[in-house]
This record gives structure tokens, sequence and C-alpha cells, in this order.
């Protein structure tokens, strides 16, 4: 009742830049009004019946990719070589679990970042904190940390060009199952995982020849052929999402045309805020970061506004509260979800709650600490007897030293040897494998 696109407007705002020069603001978003959607509303529903069947227990959710996506590592390998990764991850998962994986990429959108200070000191500078491509440049100087409306048409163009790529990836031949062994990245052949992959891959390629020999093949059947991949970011900087905002000429709703999935961060889940109205009066569906601070009663406020009708797929809840908080956090959520019969999808983070800084000054994530999030989780959801539908990661098919541990041992003292986050530390292809590995042995549980 009373929303409209730009009634976000009116709610109180954190995390958002305030741009100088307002002309050229609204002249940005005027040019973004007049471009294509990114994204079909039918794809959305699509989504959101997919992320039902995860709800029911039926599928599993799989969302990995960037931290922040930027325009300086933006390349076709670059695209190709993350969504190879995440169709290994979905392969490994879906043997665990004997379930089908939706596979949603941190992609094609993930541009703005909050920040948990406004201001950071590098080189004895005190310089406004960067806040992802969208908004302003790294560079550490005051110029270039100035947010530039403009930026927003560049988050677009990319974000254009990395959506066409994944739907030619998806929809046209790369994909097909049959190609399960083309899929290793030559980065993660020496790594511990390669003879674990090439074995399912193997067992496959023969389940695939047996199929074919019953005549089921890629030719007769297209979900062999072809893959869903959706995309989703952070709904961040609101002029971008109203801009992108579209009505569905089939529901005549509001859908954002900015990618498949949208989701509210940790630190902008006010109930009252901006970003929580925004979302609220879209179709797509919805992440809810949900960290230590989120009260019980602004947890009911926010599931009460973005899901007024508690349709399973709407709503999903994304926890990320640490390795060591997770079995004291996650009990009183699921809880207070079910003593509300709220319908809700399960989706752990094991990225956000395990930042720390290492001895060599980088902010890293240790392996072992991501795993055990994800068991944690998981054993709750065994005794508090819901279903943990998914997973959520950052990652990429780039072979970068960002985290700590895993089979290749990465120490405090290799991380200066590949880092090449623009934001948080990452799991590189091999990181990436091993633990869709070690989440599928959760799954057989
Ligand atoms: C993120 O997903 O990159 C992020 C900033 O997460 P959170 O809002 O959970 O801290
Ligand atoms: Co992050």
């Amino acid at each position: 009742m009373g929303w409209d696109k730009r009634s976000w407007r009116e709610k109180p705002r954190v995390q958002m830049p305030d741009y100088g020069d307002i002309k050229e603001l609204a002249s940005v978003e005027n040019s973004l009004e007049a471009l294509p959607p990114l994204v079909f509303a039918g794809e959305v529903r699509s989504l959101r019946e997919h992320l039902s069947s995860v709800g029911n227990g039926k599928a599993l959710l799989l969302q990995g990719g960037d931290c922040a996506e930027s325009f300086s590592e933006f390349s076709a390998n670059l695209i190709r070589d993350t969504f190879k990764v995440m169709l290994q991850m979905a392969v490994v998962l879906t043997f665990g679990s004997k379930k089908p994986v939706i596979k949603v990429g941190r992609m094609a959108g993930q541009f703005a970042k909050p920040r948990s200070a406004d201001f950071e000191v590098i080189n004895d500078q005190k310089l406004p904190s960067y806040r992802g491509d969208i908004i302003n440049d790294i560079a550490a100087d005051l110029k270039s940390r100035e947010p530039d409306p403009k930026r927003m048409l560049q988050a677009y163009t990319q974000s254009a060009a990395s959506v066409n790529l994944l739907r030619a990836f998806s929809q046209g031949g790369f994909a097909d199952i049959r190609q399960v062994h083309a899929w290793t990245l030559e980065s993660t052949r020496t790594g511990s995982t390669y003879k674990q992959f090439s074995e399912l891959a193997e067992k496959i390629s023969e389940a695939l020849d047996f199929m074919e020999a019953a005549g089921v093949s890629p030719n007769n059947t297209q979900s062999l052929r072809r893959v869903d991949f959706f995309t989703s970011h952070e709904a961040l900087l609101l002029e971008y999402e109203e801009a992108l905002c579209r009505i569905d000429s089939l529901t005549g709703n509001p859908v954002a045309g900015s990618g498949h999935m949208l989701w509210i961060g940790d630190r902008t889940r006010d109930p009252d805020g901006a970003h929580v109205d925004f979302c609220s009066g879209v179709e797509n569906p919805i992440g809810l970061k949900c960290g230590p601070s989120l009260t019980e009663d602004d947890l009911l406020k926010l599931v009460q506004k973005l899901n007024p009708d508690n349709e399973m797929g709407r709503l999903t809840l994304i926890t990320r509260y640490g390795h060591d908080k997770v079995s004291d956090y996650l009990p009183k959520l699921i809880k207070s979800v079910k003593s509300e019969g709220f319908n809700v999808v399960w989706c752990c983070d094991p990225m956000h709650g395990n930042t720390i800084k290492s001895s060599t000054g980088f902010k890293t994530r240790p392996f072992d600490h991501v795993l055990s999030e994800v068991q944690n989780s998981f054993a709750v959801h065994r005794s508090e007897g819901t279903y943990p539908g998914g997973v959520h990661f950052e990652m990429t098919g780039k072979d970068v030293t960002e985290c700590t541990g895993g089979a290749q041992s990465i120490g405090d003292e290799d991380l200066s040897s590949r880092y090449h986050t623009a934001c948080d530390p990452r799991l590189n292809a091999s990181q990436s494998l091993e633990l869709a590995f070690l989440v599928a042995e959760q799954l057989k549980k």
C-alpha cells in the first residue's frame, strides 16, 4: 500500500553516497530509465518458483561470485572460469544431495559495497572509503574517491555484457552435462580435488552412456544440454535500482530489472529504512542477510514487510554469524521463524562472519572457519528440524591467494602473491571445489 519505486526516497538511508552534482545524477537516472532491463519478469518468477522448491526441501541453492565485481577485473575468460567452477560445484552438490542445484551468481551487477567506516587511512592520508566501482574509484586519492553518478552507466554496460555471456554459456551447449570434463580449470589440475572431480565426472559420463543407450540424451533432453543460471547482487545503490525498475506486463507488478535476485545487506536492513522499502515492492526473490545484530523484533517486522503473503521462495534468510557464533544465534532465529509460521528459504553465508586480519596485514578468511560455519549451521538445522537450503560463497574462478588454508595450505605469508579482490577475500577455484565436496559430505548425512 502506498509503495512506488520512489517511495524509498522518503525513508532514512544509510550506506549511500551523497552525489555532489545533482544534475548529472538526474541525467544518468534518465538514461538508465530509457535502457532495457537486464533481466525479465518471467525469469524472475521462474527463480521464485525454484527457490520455493528449495524452501520445500526439494532443491538446493548455490549462490556465489565476487564480493565486488570491478571495472578493471572484467573479462570474458574470468566470467567463464567462475561459471565453470559453479557448474562443477553444482555437480558435486547434486551428487551429494541427489537434488537439483539452483545456480545464482553474485555476478552481472554486484558493484556496490557497504562499508563499516566512512573513512579509511591510506599512506597517512584520510580518504572517503571505497564503496564499489558503481560509486567511486578504489585508487587512493581524494578525486578518485568522490562518488560519480556516471559510474552507474558503466556498471550497467558491464552487467549487460556479463549477463549476455552467462546466457550464452548456460544455454548454448557449454553447460551440456557431456562437457563435465571440460569444466576443470588448469589451476585446479594439481589440486587434491582434481582426482575426486575426475572420478565423479567419469561416473557421470558412464551414467550418460547408459541413459543414451536407453534413449535419453542431451539431443532429446533439454535439461541435460542447458542450465538455468541466475544473477544476484546487493540492492544498495537505490538510484540505480529505481531507474532499472520496470512493470511486469503480465501481472502489472514492479520488477527490479537489475538482477534476478536482490539481497538486503546486514548494514542496511532497518525495517523502516530505504532499502527494505524498495525491496518490499518488487516481485524479485529477496535475500536478507542475518547477522548477530539482528533483533527478534526487527526480524518479525522485516519478514512481515518483505513477505506479507508468506509465500515460499519470496524470502531467503542468508545467515552469516561466524563459525564460533552460529551455534548460539541460529537456533534462536530458527525458533522465532518457526513459531511465527514464516515460510523462508535458509541459506548459509560462511564468509562474512569469518573475516580476520592476517599476520601479514591482509583481510582474509581461514578455509577451516568457512567450512566449520557450514557444518555448525547444518547441525543446527538438523537439530531444529529445518532444511538447510543453500550456501552463499565469495569465490572466483581465478587462482587467487585471498583465503588461507584448504588443501593448497595457503599461509599468511602467501597472501601477497595473488591478492586481487576489490573488497573481501574470495575462495579460489581449488578451494571452492574442495568446499563443495566437503559440503556434499554434510548433505549426505
Ligand atoms: C556481502 O555480501 O558482500 C556483504 C557485505 O555482506 P553482509 O551485508 O552480510 O556483511
Ligand atoms: Co563481501
